[in-house]
């Protein structure tokens, strides 16, 4: 029997078609090397005094563990790990360009550092309740935890 063919098909096919042209695009990479401030643009949404570029860089290069995401010149994604490197890690910033997200990037970025980090026996983060399901979805568990912030220090030393 033939398919039959309607316009939400063919937007669907088109999304999944540009989607995989994109993710063609994307390499990935652990390395801080050659790495600008001018390719960190845009990252902390929604953060009322984010870090800088500049700020960003410091962090990344203060990682125990970093994967970045990369079209062409331009960081679209990232994710970071701080670590006593023997038994636990922390992942506190995980980001994908708002015009990048929905195309496996983000995912990919946690499945790299999961597999650098596979050594060691705990992986935490913290999240809002809305983004449980995206990590449930790689096989992280739900978690109870607590946190202290100083607000006056948002966008970093
Ligand atoms: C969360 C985030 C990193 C996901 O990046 P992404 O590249 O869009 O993720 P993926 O394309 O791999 O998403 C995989 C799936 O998770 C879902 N998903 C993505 N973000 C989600 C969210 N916030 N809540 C629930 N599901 C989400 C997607 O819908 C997608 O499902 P689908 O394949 O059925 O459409 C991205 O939305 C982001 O940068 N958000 C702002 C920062 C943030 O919340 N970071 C997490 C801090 S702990």
């Amino acid at each position: 029997m033939k398919a039959e063919r309607t316009y939400a098909g063919e937007v669907e096919v088109a999304r999944r078609e540009s989607a995989y042209i994109l993710l063609e695009m994307i390499s990935y990479t652990e390395t801080m090397d050659n790495i600008t401030p001018e390719m960190l643009g845009g990252f902390f949404e929604g953060w009322p005094n984010p870090p800088s570029p500049e700020t960003h860089l410091k962090i990344l290069r203060g990682s125990y563990s970093v994967v970045l995401a990369l079209d062409e010149g331009r960081v679209v994604g990232f994710v970071n790990a701080i670590s006593d490197g023997h038994l636990m890690a922390f992942l506190p910033l995980l980001e994908v360009l708002p015009e990048y997200r929905g195309q496996g990037i983000g995912s990919e970025l946690v499945r790299q550092i999961s597999q650098t980090l596979s050594g060691l026996y705990a992986l935490d983060l913290i999240c809002d309740s809305d983004v449980q399901p995206f990590y449930e979805r790689l096989g992280w568990l739900r978690t109870n935890g607590m946190s202290a912030r100083n607000y006056n220090r948002q966008s970093g030393t």
